[in-house]
Order: structure tokens, then sequence, then C-alpha cells
């Protein structure tokens, strides 16, 4: 019983409740993906383990090792973000996001490319830097298309 209302507790208690993606979409599948909230689940699950270490001062190898796994996927999700869910125009008008969603698809592209560079160069300051980056890309966006 106890268990039982614990569950919907933590649940809020934790803000990044997701479901999960509906499946292990590789960095080329992630462009197909037709709804905009399955990649975000995507983006979640690889994401949000990341930014809970996100002030870390290091990282262990296995840590450098999910940064460059994890920021290849938000690499191609920003990049298909850009591409398929946003037109230029009114997005009235078209059922798409304007412009500024390309802009911030593009902006996280860019961090993801920086979370890359520094999980390869096992560069702990600058994965930090890239985390914090991208996590403020995440909620800008969110602040105005969610
Ligand atoms: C360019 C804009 C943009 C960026 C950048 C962005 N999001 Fe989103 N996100 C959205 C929009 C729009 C929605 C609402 C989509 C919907 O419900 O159809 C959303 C919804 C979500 C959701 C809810 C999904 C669900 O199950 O309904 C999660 C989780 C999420 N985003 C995570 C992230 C994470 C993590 C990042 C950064 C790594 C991120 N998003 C970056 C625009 C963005």
């Amino acid at each position: 019983m106890r268990l039982l209302l614990l569950c919907p507790l933590l649940c809020i208690a934790m803000a990044s409740c997701v479901p999960k993606p509906k499946k292990n979409y590789t960095a080329e599948e992630i462009a197909g993906v037709e709804q905009v909230h399955e990649v975000m689940r995507v983006n979640a699950h690889y994401a949000d383990p990341l930014f809970a270490l996100r002030d870390n001062a290091s990282f262990s190898d296995e840590q450098f090792a999910q940064i460059v796994d994890a920021s290849k996927m938000l690499q191609a999700s920003a990049a298909h973000m850009a591409s398929k869910f946003a037109v230029k125009g009114d997005s009235r008008e078209t059922g798409f996001y304007d412009e500024g969603f390309i802009d911030l698809s593009r902006t996280m592209e860019e961090n993801a490319k920086a979370l890359l560079a520094a999980g390869e160069a096992k560069n702990a300051a600058a994965a930090s830097e890239a985390l914090n980056a991208m996590r403020g890309t995440c909620q800008s966006c969110h602040s105005i298309y969610k």
C-alpha cells in the first residue's frame, strides 16, 4: 500500500517523469520520427540523466562514454527538429512552428556538438558547460513553444 502511494508522489517530485520513447532509436532512425512529443521523449531519455550530473567537477570514463553516445543522439534529434517540425512563415497557417523554433533547434544542435567534443576529449569543465547550455536551450524553447 505504501509503495502504491509512493509512486505517484515520486513522479511529482522527480520533475522528469516522462514516458519512455517507444523504442531505442538509432541516430539515423530519429530522422523518421513523426511526432514532436516522441522526439522529445528521446531527448529526455538521453539528456535528463546527464543534466543531473551537469555541475560535476569530474566524470568517470563510463560517464564520458555516456556523454558521447547521448550527444550523438541529441545532435541528430536537434537536426531533425529543425528540418521536420519548423517552417519559415506563419506557424498558425501551416500548423508547424515558426523560425524561432528552427533557431532554438540549431542552438541545441550546437550544444550537442560541444558536448560531443567535450566527451571525446574527456574535458569535464567543457562537458559541464555544454550540459548547462543545453539545459538552458531546452527550457528556452519550452517557455515559448511547449
Ligand atoms: C526547439 C524547441 C525545443 C527544444 C530545443 C526542446 N524542446 Fe522539448 N518540447 C518542445 C515542444 C514544442 C514540446 C511539446 C510537444 C508536444 O506536446 O507535441 C516539447 C515537449 C517536451 C517534453 C514532453 C514530451 C511528452 O511526453 O509530451 C519533454 C520531456 C521534452 N520536451 C524534453 C526536452 C529536452 C530534454 C530538451 C533538450 C535536450 C528539449 N525538450 C528541447 C520544444 C522543444
